[in-house]
């Protein structure tokens, strides 16, 4: 395919971000220790991404399940802008559903009329951040303002001292303030310092009582280590540092919001603003689940819980109406799943020497899914690239059978060819039918019937009824022990040489009544046949073994006749 580069797919069109210089650059030495302090803007951010906007029920849905999964900081939406999230929030206050240490947060513009509306809607909560925000951007400056660095200035001088004035009118409340020049990574550095300094400087925070400071990647425009880079820098900068929460607000364009999130943070600053399972316009907000769980597999505490995965992610679908990618990070439902043989291999191995008290060790998996409330069902899921591992963990997890490995070899081809004929996976009851079909176990045309055994000097001498087909007939054969006399019984009456090669048992079930498995590899005239026996009499399973490998060779085929 010819591009012709005066129109369509052109990257030329695009400038480059140009990072800012930094010769003091400290964050890449640091390391996460403690969950930020979170804030869920879904109520907010998400909401009004939403193809459908959440209906007051749903809104309180959402908000129920936020503060059970340990928000203590919700945005619950711009008041004055949509009557929805006004009401809402006078719900929220009047109906008392906000626990005393969970803080509502609304957003609105630096502007005179939606300030004082935005109280309005505020009246009676106990505590509150009140969000203000204009853009800062060269783009926003020039195109939709038209108006210089001095005129944005002003605009977030004048949204202060508003916010100021009319909470002190409002004194039962404790008021926390927060600014965001929206579309700060747009911003140059220098000047994004300059217009929060002027907000800082109204709003005169202390350590006592900080002010939260937003910068948010409004729209994703370039890589994670530049945004660490201005939030250092901005830190570095900024007046009253030790007065002020700097928060990140990263949405996911590039696809880097969660790793912007985790460089911000290890560049000094203190919160994450977000959603769940990142919601939010366009390609989204940073997705906190994600996040808390980056956290949680590595051992800190993401000061959320989110052990109860998929009753969360019902409730975010029915208040979204948005699928979730099934690969989506820690939550999507093929996350844990291994289809490839050689990883379901090292995953079997990991869980099989795993010791409880041990830290977290398995191949492939970052985190034990049972933490989450997923079964280790799902870790493991046949289809034509599974190899024998994983089929002898499903015939173990759900069957109790533990079959040796060089049935395991036996078994596969007959798995791999179903699944290939199939083209679909295959399911667990499947795979066990197919094991009882190809070993015969339900319906062998040779049954082993009584059976007597009896100690001559130092061989044993057994005697078993058989029937081949609906012939009966009664053998006879010495060795040492059960097993050998009966592979020299059947081989007389075979007319063939039968050595047992593997042999392996146990019991399934723990009671005493419990039947026994017994698994044969038999060498058959040189050639090697599998077969599986079982019976709550080990002696009966072991013949019904033997008898399963030396049916499947076709051998009693011409004897039945
Ligand atoms: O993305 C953004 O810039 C915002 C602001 C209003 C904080 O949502
Ligand atoms: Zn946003």
């Amino acid at each position: 395919m010819t591009q012709d580069s005066s129109q369509g797919f052109d990257h030329s069109k695009y400038p480059s971000y140009k990072p800012i210089k930094k010769a003091d650059r400290r964050w890449p030495d640091a390391v996460l220790t403690k969950a930020p302090q979170w804030c869920s803007v879904d109520l907010r951010d998400g909401n009004q991404a939403l193809i459908e906007p959440m209906t007051s029920q749903k809104k309180l849905r959402l908000w129920e399940l936020l503060v059970d999964l340990g928000f203590k900081q919700i945005e619950v939406g711009f008041p004055s802008a949509s009557s929805h999230d006004f009401d809402f929030l006078r719900k929220l206050i009047e109906e008392k559903r906000i626990p005393d240490d969970v803080t509502v947060q609304v957003l609105t513009q630096a502007r005179e009329e939606l300030i004082t509306k935005t109280f309005e809607a505020l009246k009676g909560a106990k505590r509150a951040v009140l969000h203000f925000y204009n853009s800062t951007s060269t783009v926003q400056r020039d195109y939709v303002f038209g108006l210089d660095r001095d005129g944005i200035t002003d605009i977030a001088v004048k949204g202060a001292q508003l916010v100021k004035q009319v909470a002190a009118q409002y004194p039962d409340t404790e008021w926390v303030f927060e600014y965001s020049p929206e579309s700060f990574t747009g911003t140059e550095i220098d000047y994004a310092v300059e217009v929060c300094n002027a907000v800082v400087d109204v709003i005169k925070p202390t350590p006592e009582h900080p002010m939260i400071i937003n910068l948010p990647a409004t729209v994703e425009m370039s890589t994670p280590n530049v945004y660490a880079d201005q939030i250092e820098w901005f830190c570095d900068h900024v007046d009253q540092r030790d007065a002020l929460i700097i928060s990140l607000h990263t949405h996911n364009d590039r696809g880097g919001a969660v790793a912007a999130s985790e460089l911000g943070i290890l560049a000094g600053a203190d919160r994450v603003e977000g959603t769940l399972l990142g919601n939010g316009e366009r390609t989204g907000n940073m997705d906190i689940v994600t996040m808390a769980m980056n956290l949680y597999s590595q051992g800190i505490d993401p000061k959320l819980d989110f052990g109860q995965m998929d009753e969360m992610i019902a409730v975010c679908k029915e208040c979204t109406q948005l699928p979730l990618h099934p690969r989506h990070p820690y939550a999507g439902e093929l996350v844990f799943t291994a289809f490839s043989g050689s990883h379901q291999d090292a995953i079997n191995k990991c869980l099989a020497r795993r010791d409880d008290r041990d830290p977290w060790e398995v191949a492939y998996l970052p985190i034990d899914p049972a933490d989450i409330g997923r079964s280790y069902q799902e870790v493991i899921r046949i289809n034509s690239q599974s190899g024998k591992g994983g089929v002898a963990y499903v015939l173990k997890r759900d069957h109790g059978l533990d079959i040796p490995r060089w049935l395991q070899i036996d078994f596969s081809s007959a798995v791999q060819s179903l699944a290939e004929h199939s083209e679909s996976e295959v399911v667990s009851d499947d795979i066990y039918q197919l094991f009882l079909n190809t070993y015969a176990l339900d319906r062998s045309n040779v049954q082993v019937g009584r059976y007597q055994l009896a100690r001559e000097e130092t061989v044993d001498a057994l005697q078993v009824d058989i029937v081949v087909g609906n012939t009966p007939t009664s053998i006879t054969g010495r060795g040492n022990g059960v097993v050998a006399a009966f592979v020299d019984a059947l081989g007389v009456y075979t007319g063939t040489k039968l050595v047992v090669v593997e042999y392996s048992e146990h019991t399934l079930g723990r009671d005493a009544e419990a039947e026994a498995i017994c698994y044969v590899q038999v060498a058959i005239d040189g050639r090697r046949s599998c077969g599986v026996g079982r019976s709550q009499d080990i002696v009966q399973a072991s013949m019904a073994a033997i008898v399963s490998a030396v049916s499947r060779a076709s051998v009693f085929r011409d004897l039945a006749a």
